[in-house]
């Protein structure tokens, strides 16, 4: 993957509050980042400092009482924080998916996998359902799980929390996103299946050369616990400047 080629996504100068009762809380102040084609950013830092809120700046996903209060989030060109919500939905999920911390949460837990990877397929592209199914099956294996067959025809509670976040991370590569956002994506799985979501992390940006935000809040041993990272940022420069009030 050609690293000098124009950047996929730039943060720039962003500054993101939350509003609640007790006022105004600053999450994240001046925050910068550039993701080139295929490049995995890692971004870490501690509990609070405001990773998932940069993540979701990106997705715009910022609920009731958030705001980007400034700076510009810059996806392929255009800034994210000036389209409309309808522009929004056709790059969410379709040219930026974003992987969880709880796997479980992404799926619904009353359909079957293969139903809920098939749709991502049908929905963004025009193909026959066996089309579809053969691609959901093909990225079952390409996330090395056993058996792709079978955790088709599986319910996600049928699975064990490391196979979950593997369909998780196929349903989000179903689409083709040019850039991925990990937030913290083994921190609710045992430490046994980490290492191998780590390694399926950096595989794919390799076999897909997908750019991807990799957050971790692990500040000991970043190297181990993120893929191949080219750049960490200083919890300094993703930081808080007051602390939430109890109410
Ligand atoms: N919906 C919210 N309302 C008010 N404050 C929030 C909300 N979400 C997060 N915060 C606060 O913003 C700060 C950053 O949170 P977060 O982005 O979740 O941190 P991290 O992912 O690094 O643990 C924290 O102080 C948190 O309490
Ligand atoms: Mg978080």
């Amino acid at each position: 993957m050609n690293k000098d080629q124009a950047p996929v996504l730039i943060c720039k100068d962003l500054c993101i509050s939350y509003y609640t009762r007790a006022g105004e809380i600053p999450a994240v102040v001046d925050f910068s980042l550039t993701v080139k084609p295929g490049e995995t950013i890692g971004i870490v830092g501690e509990s609070g400092c405001g990773k998932s809120t940069v993540a979701m700046a990106i997705m715009r996903y910022m609920g009731a009482n958030g705001g980007i209060k400034s700076g510009s989030i810059t996806f392929k060109g255009r800034d994210l924080t000036q389209l409309s919500e309808s522009e929004l939905r056709s790059i969410r999920g379709a040219e930026i998916a974003m992987i969880y911390q709880e796997p479980f949460a992404s799926l619904n837990p009353s359909l079957k996998i293969k139903t809920q990877l098939m749709e991502v397929p049908l929905a963004h592209e025009n193909i026959s359902k066996d089309e579809a199914r053969q691609r959901a099956a093909q990225m079952l294996s390409d996330v090395n799980l056993p058996d792709p067959e079978r955790m088709m025809e599986s319910y996600p509670h049928q699975l064990s929390g490391g196979q979950q976040q593997r369909v998780v991370i196929a349903m989000g590569l179903l689409s083709n996103p040019s850039l991925l956002l990990l937030d913290e994506p083994t921190t609710a799985l045992d430490v046994t299946v980490e290492a191998g979501i780590v390694k399926l992390v950096a595989d794919i940006s390799k076999k897909f050369g997908t750019s991807q935000i990799y957050i971790s809040h692990n500040l000991g041993s970043p190297g181990q616990n993120t893929p191949t990272p080219t750049a960490f940022l200083p919890v300094s420069r993703c930081r808080r400047r007051i602390k939430m009030r109890h109410r």
